[in-house]
Parts: structure tokens; C-alpha cells; sequence
């Protein structure tokens, strides 16, 4: 049997080098870098710490407590909020009943030590009126689990022999606070407190006891959940999970029909997992009970919606339809029956996680990591679900509480507050050539509005270094890499089948890998006609045509832009194989056009000339036979380029990637079937 029981990580020598503020911040990371201890996101821990008084010199008591929003795992020293002790306890004494509570969040305001930005959390109050100096909050899924279990008090009672309090579920706010406050003043026997349907306060004297606490309560607890509960998990399976390849075809096959369905006014970005613990709760006998009582800690629901919705492995677009529709109208009839007066307008009606029994879970949100999160909450309740229902009965949070929670005007500001979505937030593109010049620059460009990008190629060493650049930039979620000869159908079909179980589809397809060949018509040899056209003209038709497959089966149009070149339009000597091809991905480009446009699928082409910064074609023996035939060295051949346009200018890989993102984005939707010149201005290449 796997130790189910953490390990203490505190290093006493390195603790010993650090104040106060330093040594919380290392208790928080370290209790935050284990998903058992809490959920990303989720829980919070303070100090009280003495300080001098900027405005008067004196000592003053101060609490510093990790700030509304940021993740404890993660944060740095400014993720906490800092406030005077003092003024806590004056506005304590301000306080007078519920109604106020939302109005005492505001007043926090006014407590604000040192100007610190960062702004206090809800559960500020709960930390501030412990009277100990160091106090954990987290969400243990085996603390949850004994908190969402009808027998909470009896367990809580039975586990913990009395060193842990308990209160029962409330909302938290000054009104939990204080009651928790009370608690420990009243009891100073106690070390904590387990808040129903919700989780754990631990408290004591020093940093390091406080993180070695939170510890020993979690394996205390995980300890006598493994020790009791009743097997098999769930009831035992009822369903046989598929095998690992029919698992990812089907999340292959239902991911876009979702995304199609579920991607409106926003478009979202997908995520699936298999993992063992899923498959044992989407194949069992409880999934049908378990699963529509929803989530318990508010932390989870929040991010999971209420409930998930459970669909077949083989079902059908009609009967996903009607899946959907009923998921929606199940959320508006609930929205009906628990909204207030002055509740915020219905949000987003439809289901983030999708659980498939006998292949595993599929989740939908605003972009990759949200999506890829929301499985992590939804796991952490399956694991809530599996304690409680192994030694008691699960309960989920009461409906009405959950609403509260939900449409909270105070997560509604925190909602209104966020930074409007990036042009190409939840969009998936697929850039073929993406480690070369103009790939890798078109991939910045997209990513920078917020899309998520594969990058497909044939040159890995490229690829991994471009994908490792773009995902410390941009974050890991955002960015794939995929190894792929374009010239190969079925790397071409894999490489967009790894695409659609990392993101759930596929929006845009930048046709661009490619390769330059030179020689005059009578030395152009039929090894490299075929190889040129292979490359550009079948290979551009290849990508395209899985790109429109899977855009077809969404259901929600699409942009395409296939990087054809210049000499796709005028001729040019001496590169008869290079120049037809391109052509060919021109008129290739037009064709699809015409059959795409009664699906809004757009196709559309932008041509580029004579890019030679970061350009690996022209790194290569392009630049001799270019330089070679118009009878200048290789170092002339930029100023030559930029002489010979009518603009006179030099073209860069970012150039193109600005025309590839006006096709890719809306700002072009009412465009098909056109080309862009994006080469400083050559009439030979004028559209006419
Ligand atoms: N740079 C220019 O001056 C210029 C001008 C006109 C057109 N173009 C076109 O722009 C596109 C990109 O060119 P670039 O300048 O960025 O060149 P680049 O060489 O920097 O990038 C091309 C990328 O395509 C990849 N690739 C080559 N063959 C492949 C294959 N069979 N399968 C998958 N990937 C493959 C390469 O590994 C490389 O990373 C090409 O289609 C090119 O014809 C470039
Ligand atoms: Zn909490």
C-alpha cells in the first residue's frame, strides 16, 4: 500500500534564515504544493506580526493573510494582505447583523496596513479573531470529506478525540468569524476547527508548528478514512472501462461536438483525463446517486458548476442536443427557484465537466488552465465523495447556499472587475512550420491574444526549444508542440487528434511549413518537382483538409491561412517547382473558400516576400542561388530585397504575422477566398 500520509518538508535551517513574513510565505508554498493538502486556489494562512507603525513609530500587532484570489502554493511576499490588528477588532465592534456582512467586507478597507494593495479576502476575519499567531486554512480533500459526511459532528468528534472543534456550514464572512473567534476563545483546548461542508482551521504559536499541525491533522484524518471506509469505492464498477485507445477516441469524437455546442458568445478551451480515480467513479454503481448531488466545498462548485452532467460513450449528436438542452434548462430552472431581488443576471447555463462513463472526464471553460483546473476541483470532490460515502452518506451543500455562493454580488464585482477577454481568448490554432521564422512569429502573435497554439513540425530540436520559449512566456497550458511531416497523411490526421484532446477542437489553421527549391526549368529534376509539390501543394491540401473535417463536425465555421508567397502570383526564374506550388496553394486556398463558406469556414491567403530575418529557408542554399542569380554576395541580399520593393523596406516574420492575424480573427470575418501581399509593395504581384 502507497504511505497515504504527508511528509513534513519543513527545513528548520533554511526556516531559521527567514523573519516572520518569510517564514509564512515558505509554511504557504510548502502546504500549497500538495494537492492533498489543499486545492490550487484554494485556502489561506496568516501571521500576526509586530511592525512599526509608518505613521506613528510605534509597535503595532499586524496580520498578514494571503489576499483575495492568488494560490498558496504559488504566491509570493505580495499575495498577502497586510492589516492593523487593532482596527480589525474596532470594526468587529461595528458589526450588527447578516445584513451588514457584504458592506464589512468594504470597510476592510479601512484596516489596510502600509498601503499594501492587495486586497484582504472574506475570510480575513476568520484568521484575524483566532487569538493565535499562526493560523492554516486549507481544503483537504480527507478533511472535506469527514466535513460533507452526514455524520460531521460525530466523526469530527471521533477522528480528532476532541483537540478539534467544529461549526457548521455557513458562508464565510465576519459572522463566521467571529463565531469562530469565540470558539477558540472559549475552548483554548483546542487546536482547530473542521467547518462543515467545508474544511479545516488549524492553529498555534509558531510558523512551524502551525505547518507541522495542519499536517498531522490531514493524515489523521486520511489515515481513519483509509482505515474505515467501506469497499469497493463507490459501490463498485458497473461499467468496464473502455480500452486506453477507444478511451481518447471517444473523448476525440464527443470533445469538438461539445465545444460546438457549449461555445457561443465565448469560446472555450477543453480538457480530458482518464485517470485512474476518475474512471473508478464514472464506472460506478454511486455515479448515478453521487453525481447530481453536486460539489461540496464552495471552492469546488465555483469552479466545477454545481453538477456535472454524465453522458454515454456512444452517443449521438441528437442525443447530445437533447443532453445539453436538458443541463441548461436544469441550471435556469434553478437560477429561477433560488434567485433574489437584486441577484446578478443568469450566467453561462452550460456544464463544465462532462464525465463519460467507461472513458473518463472531459471539462470545458474559458481557457486551457481554467479548464485543466476545473478537472483538478472536480477530482479533489470525487475524492471528497469517496471519503464521506465510504464511512458515512455524502451531502452535497444545500442549493440555496451554493446560489448564495455563486451569485455572491461580491464574486459578481470580483467577475465584473477582471480584465475584458483577449481577442482569441478559448481559440485553438494549428500552425504547421510553427518552429521555423514565420510559424514561430504568427504563434506570438496569437498567443498573445489569448489563443491556445500547436505548433506542428518536422524539425524537433526547433520545435521543443520554440514550445519551452512560448510556454514561459505565455504558460505551459497555452502551447503544444507536434512532431509532423505535412507530406504524411497519417501524421497529418494524429497531429490534429493530439490537438483535439489538448484543447477540443480546432478554430484557425495557419497552412505555412514549407521549403524553397531553385533551378531553371531543364535542371529541375523530377525528385525535386515532387518533393517541392509534396511539401507545399499536398502538403497544404493534407493539413487543410483534417483542419476542415474537424471544423465541420463543431459546427461553428473557422479561419484559415495558408502562407503561399509572392512568386505564387508573379513568376520568377529559376524556381518553376517553388513558384507552381505556391500557386497551387493559392487556388487551393479559393476552393476551399467556395465549399467552406456555407459552414463559416473561412480560407484566405497572405503572401509574403523576401523575409530573411529569422528565416531558417534563408539560412540555407536559397540565399546563394538568390544572391547567385541577381549577381550580389549573400550579405547584400537584404538591401537588395528592400530596394526592390516599392515601399522600400525590409519585411519581418512579425509583418506576416500581423496579416495572419487579421484573417485568423474577426477583425476579418466578412473575408473569404482573398489574398494579402504583405512584401513592402511589388506591382508584378498586384491582385487583379
Ligand atoms: N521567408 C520568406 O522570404 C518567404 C517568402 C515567401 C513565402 N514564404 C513561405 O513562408 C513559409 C514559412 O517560411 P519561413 O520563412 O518561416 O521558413 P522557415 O524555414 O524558417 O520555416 C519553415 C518551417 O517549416 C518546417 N518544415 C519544412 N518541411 C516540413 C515538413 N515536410 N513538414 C512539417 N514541417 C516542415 C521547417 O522545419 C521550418 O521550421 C513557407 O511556406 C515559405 O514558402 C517565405
Ligand atoms: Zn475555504
Amino acid at each position: 500500500m502507497t504511505d497515504i500520509t504527508l511528509p513534513n518538508l519543513w527545513d528548520a535551517a533554511h526556516a531559521a534564515t527567514l523573519d516572520e513574513p518569510g517564514k509564512l510565505l515558505y509554511r504557504s508554498n510548502l502546504l500549497g504544493s500538495d494537492l492533498r493538502i489543499t486545492n490550487f486556489g484554494g485556502g489561506n494562512t496568516s501571521a500576526k506580526v509586530a511592525h512599526k507603525d509608518p505613521l506613528t513609530g510605534a509597535s503595532v500587532q499586524v496580520l498578514w493573510v494571503k489576499g483575495s484570489g492568488g494560490d498558496i502554493g504559488s504566491m509570493k511576499l505580495d499575495g498577502f494582505a497586510t492589516l492593523y490588528m487593532e482596527k480589525l477588532g474596532q470594526l468587529r465592534a461595528q458589526y450588527r447583523g447578516l445584513d451588514q456582512e457584504d458592506a464589512m467586507v468594504e470597510a476592510l478597507g479601512h484596516c489596510i496596513f502600509n498601503l499594501n494593495p492587495r486586497a484582504p479576502s472574506i475570510d480575513t476575519w476568520l484568521h484575524g479573531f483566532v487569538p493565535k499567531a499562526h493560523v492554516d486554512h486549507v481544503h483537504s480533500d480527507a478533511v472535506i470529506a469527514i466535513a460533507a459526511s452526514a455524520d460531521q459532528v460525530r466523526l469530527t468528534e471521533e477522528i480528532f478525540g476532541g483537540e478539534i472543534g467544529y461549526l457548521p456550514w455557513q458562508r464565510p464572512g465576519i459572522d463566521l468569524g467571529i463565531k469562530l473567534g469565540d470558539l477558540a476563545v472559549a475552548r483554548p483546548d483546542l487546536k482547530g476547527v473542521v467547518l462543515g461542508q467545508h474544511g479545516l482551521f488549524t492553529w498555534a504559536d509558531t510558523a512551524e508548528d502551525c505547518y507541522a499541525l495542519t499536517l498531522e491533522i490531514i493524515n489523521k484524518a486520511a489515515v481513519w478514512l483509509a482505515a474505515n471506509e467501506k469497499t469497493p469505492a463507490f459501490g463498485g464498477a458497473v461499467v468496464d472501462s473502455l480500452s486506453g485507445a477507444d478511451r481518447l477516441a471517444v473523448a476525440r469524437r464527443l470533445m469538438p461536438l461539445i465545444r460546438g455546442r457549449i461555445s457561443g458568445a465565448e469560446m472555450k478551451a477543453g480538457h480530458f483525463t482518464d485517470a485512474g480515480p476518475v474512471l473508478e467513479f464514472v464506472n460506478s454503481a454511486q455515479l448515478a446517486v453521487l453525481a447530481p448531488m453536486g460539489t461540496s466545498c464552495p471552492d469546488h462548485f465555483l469552479r466545477t458548476k454545481i453538477k456535472p452532467l454524465v453522458i454515454a460513450a456512444d452517443i449521438d449528436a441528437a442525443g447530445l442536443d437533447a443532453a445539453l438542452q436538458g443541463y441548461r434548462a436544469d441550471y435556469a430552472a434553478y437560477y429561477d427557484r433560488c434567485k433574489h431581488d437584486n441577484s446578478p443576471a443568469m450566467r453561462d447555463p452550460n456544464a463544465v465537466i462532462y464525465l463519460v462513463p467507461g472513458v473518463g472526464m472531459i471539462s470545458f471553460a474559458k481557457d486551457k488552465a481554467t479548464a485543466r483546473i476545473s478537472a483538478e476541483f472536480y477530482l479533489n470532490a470525487i475524492n471528497v465523495m469517496r471519503g464521506a460515502s465510504g464511512v458515512s452518506v455524502y451531502q452535497g451543500l444545500p442549493e440555496q447556499e451554493a446560489f448564495d455562493i455563486e451569485y455572491w454580488l461580491l464574486e459578481e464585482a470580483k467577475l465584473q472587475r477582471m480584465p475584458k477577454p483577449k481577442s482569441l481568448a478559448g481559440r485553438v490554432a494549428f500552425i504547421t512550420g510553427g518552429a521555423g521564422g514565420i510559424g514561430s512569429a504568427s504563434a506570438d502573435r496569437l498567443l498573445r491574444e489569448g489563443c491556445n497554439v500547436v505548433l506542428a513540425d518536422i524539425d524537433q530540436d526547433s520545435l521543443d526549444e520554440v514550445v519551452t520559449g512560448f510556454g514561459k512566456k505565455y504558460g505551459r497550458d497555452m502551447v503544444r508542440g507536434v512532431l509532423m511531416n505535412v507530406t504524411s497523411e497519417d501524421a497529418v490526421t494524429q497531429a490534429f487528434e493530439a490537438t483535439v484532446l489538448a484543447f477540443g477542437g480546432v478554430d484557425i489553421v495557419v497552412n505555412n511549413a514549407g521549403i524553397t527549391t531553385a533551378a531553371p526549368v531543364e535542371d529541375t529534376t523530377l525528385a525535386m518537382w515532387n518533393k517541392t509539390m509534396d511539401i507545399l501543394s499536398t502538403g497544404y491540401f493534407l493539413v487543410g483538409r483534417e483542419g476542415y473535417r474537424i471544423m465541420k463536425d463543431q459546427g461553428i465555421g473557422g479561419s484559415m491561412v495558408f502562407i503561399a508567397s509572392k512568386n505564387g502570383v508573379a513568376a520568377s526564374p529559376g524556381a518553376s517547382a517553388y513558384c507552381t506550388a505556391k500557386a497551387a496553394e493559392i487556388h487551393l486556398a479559393r476552393c476551399m473558400a467556395l465549399e467552406g463558406a456555407p459552414l463559416g469556414i473561412r480560407v484566405n491567403v497572405v503572401n509574403p516576400d523576401a523575409v530573411l530575418r529569422g528565416s531558417k529557408i534563408w539560412a540555407g542554399e536559397w540565399s546563394q542561388q538568390r544572391a547567385a542569380s541577381n549577381k550580389i554576395s549573400v550579405d547584400q541580399l537584404e538591401d537588395h530585397y528592400r530596394k526592390r520593393s516599392l515601399l522600400q523596406r525590409s519585411v519581418f516574420p512579425e509583418d506576416i504575422a500581423e496579416g495572419v492575424y487579421f484573417f485568423a480573427s474577426d477583425l476579418s470575418n466578412k473575408s473569404t477566398g482573398n489574398f494579402l501581399n504583405v512584401d513592402a509593395g511589388n506591382a508584378v504581384s498586384f491582385t487583379r
